[in-house]
C-alpha cells in the first residue's frame, strides 16, 4: 500500500462544486495535493487530498452535508509540476548554484518528446550554455525513459498556424510523435502543427459535458482534433472541424482513423473566414445550424465571433471561447470583450455557464475559458 495515496472520489457532476466549496470554506488551509494528478474513473473524479485534511472534522462535516463522497486509495500519478521539480532536484548536487538556476522550471511532454524552455543567461558562453542544455536534455531522457527526443523552444507560438521554432537537443531530429490523452491518440508533428498538452484537463472537462443525441458542434480551430475527437469519442454528436493549416488537417484525418469514435466528424481544410463568403458552399450548408461552437484560438478569438454568430442556430446555443485576457480581473474583461463583439453582431450573452482562468499565460495575462449560452438579440426584443 505504500505507493498508494488518498483521493476524494465524487461524481463528476459535483466535481466543480466541490472545488468551489473547498476554496470558499478552507481557502489555502486545506489544499488538494497539487503534486499529484486528478484521476478519472468512469463517472467519477478522484481529487488527490493531503492526509491532514482527512483528520479535520470540520472538513468532513462540510463535505458530508453537501456531497456523496468517499475516500479511496489509488496509485499516485505525479503532476507535471512535480516531475519538473524532480528535474531541478536531480541537478541540485551536480551544478553550482548559479548554473542550477538555468535548469528549466517547466517542460512539456508530447508523446515521446520533451520540450524544454531555457532562459537567456550571460552566466555562460553560448558554447558552454549549449553544452549544458544538451546535458540537461540527456539527463531528462535518463530519468524518464519514455522520452526519446528532447527539443528546445526557440520562439513563442506565432503566425496563422500558431507554430513555434524548435531545435533538437538530444535524440533523433524527428518531430513526429503519437500523444495519448484521455484515452485518445493523436499523431502530430510538433514543428508543423500546434498542440499543447497543458490543455488536457480542459479537453477532459469539455468532453465530459452533457451533449444531446446528434448535437451539431463546430470546432472552428480544430488543429489535429483533440477537442473534436475527445467529444465524439464519448458522445453521439455531429462535429464539423476546421483548420487552415494543411499539416494540421493531414494529422486530423489520420487521427480520425486512429481513434474509435461514437459520433461523426467531418474535417475541412479551410480558413473559417471563408465560410462568410456567400459563394462558399460549406458556409451556406452550415449557416445557422450549430448548437455548440468551440473556439480555441486564444490570441484572436474575438475576430471570429462574427463567424460563430453566422454558424449558430437562430434559437441560440453554446460557445466555448478561450482568450488571453489582461490581469487583473481577466475573467470579467473576457466576458466584457465577448459581450461587446456579440452585440456588434446582433447577439448577446444569455447566460455565463462557466467562466474561469485555465492558467496564467504571462505575468500580465491569463488564459481564460468562457462557456456561454448566447442568443440572438431580436429574440429578446420580440418579447
Ligand atoms: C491554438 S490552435 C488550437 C488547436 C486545437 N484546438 C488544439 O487544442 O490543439 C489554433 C488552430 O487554429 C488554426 N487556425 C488559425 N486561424 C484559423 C482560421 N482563420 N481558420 C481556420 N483555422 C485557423 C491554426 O492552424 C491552429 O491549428
Amino acid at each position: 500500500m505504500r505507493d498508494k495515496s488518498s483521493y476524494i472520489k465524487i461524481e463528476k457532476i459535483w466535481a466543480h462544486k466541490l472545488l468551489q466549496v473547498l476554496k470558499k470554506e478552507f481557502r489555502n488551509k486545506i489544499e488538494l495535493d497539487r503534486k499529484r494528478k486528478v484521476l478519472y474513473e468512469n463517472n467519477y473524479v478522484l481529487f488527490p487530498i493531503h492526509h491532514n485534511a482527512l483528520k479535520n472534522k470540520q472538513f468532513k462535516q462540510i463535505l458530508n452535508k453537501q456531497f456523496e463522497w468517499q475516500v479511496v486509495l489509488r496509485k499516485s500519478v505525479l503532476s507535471i509540476q512535480s516531475k519538473t521539480r524532480s528535474l531541478n532536484n536531480t541537478f541540485s548536487t551536480e551544478l553550482p548554484k548559479k548554473l542550477k538556476k538555468l535548469v528549466p522550471r517547466s517542460y512539456d511532454i508530447i508523446g515521446d518528446i520533451a520540450i524544454l524552455e531555457f532562459e537567456q543567461s550571460d552566466a555562460l558562453s553560448k558554447e558552454k550554455y549549449d553544452k549544458l542544455k544538451k546535458q540537461i536534455a540527456e539527463k531528462l531522457m535518463n530519468i524518464n525513459k519514455t522520452i526519446i527526443k528532447v527539443f528546445e523552444k526557440k520562439s513563442e507560438v506565432k503566425g496563422l498556424y500558431r507554430l513555434r521554432d524548435l531545435k533538437i537537443l538530444s535524440g533523433e531530429d524527428n518531430s513526429e510523435t503519437i500523444h495519448k490523452e484521455n484515452k485518445c491518440q493523436f499523431k502530430l508533428d510538433i514543428k508543423k502543427v500546434y498542440f499543447s498538452p497543458r490543455l488536457v484537463l480542459e479537453r477532459k472537462r469539455i468532453s465530459m459535458l452533457d451533449y444531446k443525441e446528434g448535437e451539431k458542434i463546430i470546432d472552428l480551430f480544430a488543429g489535429v482534433g483533440p477537442f473534436s475527437i475527445q467529444i465524439a469519442k464519448h458522445h453521439n454528436v455531429v462535429v464539423n472541424a476546421f483548420d487552415v493549416n494543411p499539416d494540421a488537417f493531414y494529422y486530423l484525418l489520420e487521427n480520425l482513423e486512429m481513434n474509435k469514435i461514437k459520433g461523426k466528424i467531418s474535417a475541412y481544410l479551410l480558413n473559417v473566414l471563408d465560410l462568410l463568403n456567400p459563394l462558399n458552399e460549406i458556409g451556406l450548408t452550415l449557416k445557422s445550424k450549430a448548437e455548440r461552437i468551440i473556439m480555441n484560438l486564444p490570441e484572436n478569438a474575438l475576430d471570429y465571433i462574427r463567424v460563430a454568430c453566422f454558424l449558430m442556430q437562430d434559437s441560440g446555443g453554446i460557445i466555448h471561447i478561450y482568450q488571453f485576457s489582461e490581469k487583473p480581473n481577466s475573467i470579467k474583461k473576457s466576458i466584457q470583450k465577448v459581450d461587446l463583439e456579440l452585440t456588434k453582431n446582433g447577439w448577446l450573452i444569455e447566460k455565463v455557464i462557466n467562466a474561469k482562468v485555465v492558467k496564467p499565460f504571462s505575468p500580465k495575462a491569463d488564459l481564460t475559458i468562457l462557456d456561454l449560452k448566447i442568443k440572438k438579440m431580436q429574440n429578446l426584443i420580440a418579447f
